[in-house]
């Protein structure tokens, strides 16, 4: 009975303690591999600490095990909140930490190991596929469960966003991941040539789409609005660019296989919908930022504002630059190159990781009982290391990448090619070593954060908040 009448935010609490952890090893893997790109020695020659095997094991620890983890956080909190109600199933919910735990550590054995379905971002061998899909199944019950024993008429705009990226999530994994498993831990795809990278790259857009897009908007629909102590900007303007958003996203996967034996005609369908997608990634960007209108001083006092509106910006950036690279004639030069990778982390550090440490940093005090953080000088430490630390790491991805791309393309008066591919790595080294440098900053922020957070947490006990009794 007591229990009935209290919001579940044990679950929340390990999710958004394990979301800093995560993040650490994450981005320390991160900083690891950007360090070998600048001094190979550094793969040690063990086969297991390679530049290769570890490739995969950062990006599915900062993707999955990091972002995962915060928008579980996020999203069984914000579910609760607006509902008005406790979760739908305490032991499925921890069903779903401790198999998502579980995942995350298999993935850091295995992976290493070179035990790989060979697809960017969908690596993990069957059985551990499985067990994914079984997890996701549980919090989508967790979830809409929740949504069904609501309190208030209304479903909250955040909500909406969650749903979508539950539910997307569930089919682009399944679908994707339909292999022929020939032992344990080796499987062939479904399907053949062509079609299996159409597959993979509808997966792998709508994974971005989805996962690193739709699900942190709706953490931001919480906790842009709640920090800014002001009503979300435009409710229109949230459902137009929220049906928009999820119809397009699904058409855009061809532009990330240009000029492949893809037919022709599928790869412009991809280009001409990744470039109507600026719409309506706009409309969710601007929608934040003008919720600060007529509150603009709380950016100059307020550090955990300060990383939702800038995560936005970065949000607005990456969105517009997306769409420019879908173009085919720019594709051609931006392919392949390091340009892709400071696109991506534009998108990965400055939108996804940024909107995640503000919402953490306002989420913690409340599950912890505490009024604030222990300290706002620290949180605006971090705020400085981490913007510093995403303009170095993707200033010198450009640079790098459109060198790259004007180097490899460069042919002789005879037709011969002016570099040989060597000739373009050498003078990638200052670059490289600038995105390190970056990389640590970035990393060094999340030390910051994760001190900052023990002193807040230590010694508090866990709070319990009432689920208010009059239904509105
Ligand atoms: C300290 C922070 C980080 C550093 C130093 C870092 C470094 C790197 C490096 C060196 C690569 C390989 C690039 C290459 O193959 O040439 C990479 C790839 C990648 N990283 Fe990070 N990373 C960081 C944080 C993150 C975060 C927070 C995310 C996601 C939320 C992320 C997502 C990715 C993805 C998706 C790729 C693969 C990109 C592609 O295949 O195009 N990274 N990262
Ligand atoms: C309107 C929105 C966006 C569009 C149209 C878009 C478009 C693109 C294009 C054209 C590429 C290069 C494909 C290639 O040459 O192989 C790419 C790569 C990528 N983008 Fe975006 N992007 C958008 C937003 C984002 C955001 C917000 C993120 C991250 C949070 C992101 C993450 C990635 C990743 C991880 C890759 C690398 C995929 C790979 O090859 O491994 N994108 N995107």
């Amino acid at each position: 009975m007591e229990q009935a009448q209290t919001y579940n935010y044990k679950v929340v609490r390990q999710f958004a303690i394990m979301t800093i952890v995560w993040g650490i090893v994450g981005m320390a893997v991160g900083v690891w591999i950007a360090a070998q790109l600048v001094w190979p020695q550094l793969n040690l020659e063990i086969e297991y600490l390679t530049f290769g095997r570890l490739r995969p094991l950062h990006t599915n620890a900062v993707i999955f095990a990091f972002g995962g983890s915060a928008l579980f956080a996020t999203s069984y909190y914000i579910v609760q909140r607006t509902c008005q109600t406790r979760l739908f199933s305490d032991g499925l919910a921890a069903f779903t930490f401790w198999g998502w735990q579980a995942i995350i550590v298999l993935a850091a054995i295995t992976l290493p190991l070179g035990k790989t379905m060979g697809k960017e971002y969908a690596e993990l061998e069957w059985p551990i596929a499985i067990l994914v899909a079984v997890v996701w199944v549980a919090y989508a019950i967790v979830f809409f469960g929740t949504i069904m024993k609501r309190r208030v008429q209304h479903i909250y705009v955040a909500n909406w966003f969650f749903g979508a990226y539950i539910l997307t999530i569930a089919v682009l994994h399944i679908v994707n991941n339909m292999s022929m498993p020939v032992t344990m831990f080796k499987s062939y795809s479904m399907y053949p040539g062509a079609m299996d990278a159409m597959v993979q790259w509808w997966y792998g857009h709508n994974a971005v789409g989805f996962f690193l897009t739709a699900a942190f908007l709706g953490m931001m629909y919480y906790f842009v609005p709640k920090q800014a102590g002001r009503p979300i900007y435009s409710y229109r303007l949230s459902v137009v660019h929220f049906w928009a958003l999820i119809s397009l996203y699904m058409w855009a996967g061809p532009h990330h296989l240009h000029y492949t034996a893809l037919p022709d005609w599928v790869q412009s369908l991809g280009m001409v919908f990744s470039l109507m997608l600026l719409a309506p990634s706009w409309g969710g960007m601007i929608n934040g930022i003008m919720t600060l209108s007529g509150a603009w001083h709380k950016l100059r006092t307020d550090p955990i504002l300060r990383f939702l509106i800038v995560s936005l910006s970065f949000y607005g950036m990456s969105t517009f630059e997306g769409p420019m690279m879908s173009i085919k004639t720019v594709n051609a030069l931006s392919h392949y190159t390091d340009w892709t990778i400071g696109h991506v982390h534009g998108g990965a550090l400055g939108w996804v990781a940024m909107i995640s440490i503000g919402a953490l940093y306002a989420l913690i005090p409340v599950l912890f009982g505490r009024e604030r953080m222990y300290s706002v000088k620290l949180i605006e430490w971090h705020f400085w290391l981490s913007t510093i630390g995403v303009v170095l790491y993707i200033v010198s991805m450009w640079i790098a990448g459109v060198m790259q791309g004007l180097m490899w393309r460069a042919v002789n008066d005879d037709g011969t090619l002016t570099y040989s591919f060597v000739e373009t790595l050498v003078p990638m080294y200052p670059y490289y070593t600038v995105r390190f440098l970056g990389g640590l900053l970035f990393l060094l922020g999340m030390f910051i954060m994760a001190w900052n957070v023990w002193k807040t947490v230590a010694g508090a006990k866990p709070a319990v908040h009432a689920v208010p009794q009059a239904a509105h």
